[in-house]
């Protein structure tokens, strides 16, 4: 069912989408490439990438999962009583939680390099690298650090479904921060 792939896909990146969105609540202070430039004459990485914004993401990404953890099943009967169909939400585990967090991160960090490199300034927009690099990067740690977990539970339709809802949500959580005045613009 297409619902329940979509629910899987939302379900097994909740660290990641967690990550990824609170950076910019977690950041300021030191920059990770402590201010320094690169050959080119720009920076490695840019102001927009903080000690603080990696550990404080990464460590509520991690948060998040523990509490799908200690909750999945729960949530999950949860979700079949009110949709009253037996849809279980697939197991998290710790270690994936924390490497799809970090990965996200580090995802996040690939694209600012890039984007210094080609000399888009820090804050402009990169469409479409700024919406899946973290998927990237979170997926790639997955694949490494948690290759069981992320192999038995990152089937084709599932990770379609990712590519697809991410920008989604990734437009609609934007618009939601403008109409609640979190955002000067709807983007
Ligand atoms: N942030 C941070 N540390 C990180 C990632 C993000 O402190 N590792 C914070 C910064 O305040 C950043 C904000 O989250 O400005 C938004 O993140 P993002 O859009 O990724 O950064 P940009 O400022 O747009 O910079 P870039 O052009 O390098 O993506
Ligand atoms: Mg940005």
């Amino acid at each position: 069912m297409i619902i329940e792939t979509i629910l899987t896909a939302f379900w097994l990146m909740l660290p990641a989408y967690f990550a990824n969105s609170s950076a910019v609540i977690f950041g300021g202070g030191t920059p990770i490439d402590f201010g320094r430039n690169m050959p080119d004459g720009r920076r490695i990485l840019g102001d927009g990438k903080t000690f603080k914004g990696l550990i404080g993401a990464t460590c509520l990404g991690t948060a998040v999962g523990l509490v799908q953890i200690m909750g999945g099943t729960y949530i999950s009967s949860i979700f079949s009583s009110i949709s009253l169909s037996a849809y279980v939400f697939p197991q998290m585990i710790i270690v994936a939680a924390f490497v799809l967090a970090v990965g996200t991160l580090f995802g996040d960090m690939a694209a600012s390099f890039l984007k210094r490199r080609i000399n888009i300034e820090r804050g402009a927009q990169f469409p479409v690298i700024d919406q899946l690099d973290f998927v990237a990067g979170a997926w790639l740690f997955a694949y490494v650090l948690a290759h069981d977990w992320f192999i038995s539970n990152f089937s084709l339709p599932v990770m379609v479904a990712v590519i697809i809802i991410t920008p989604l949500l990734h437009i609609a959580t934007n618009i939601l921060a403008y109409k609640l005045g979190l955002k000067d613009v709807p983007w």
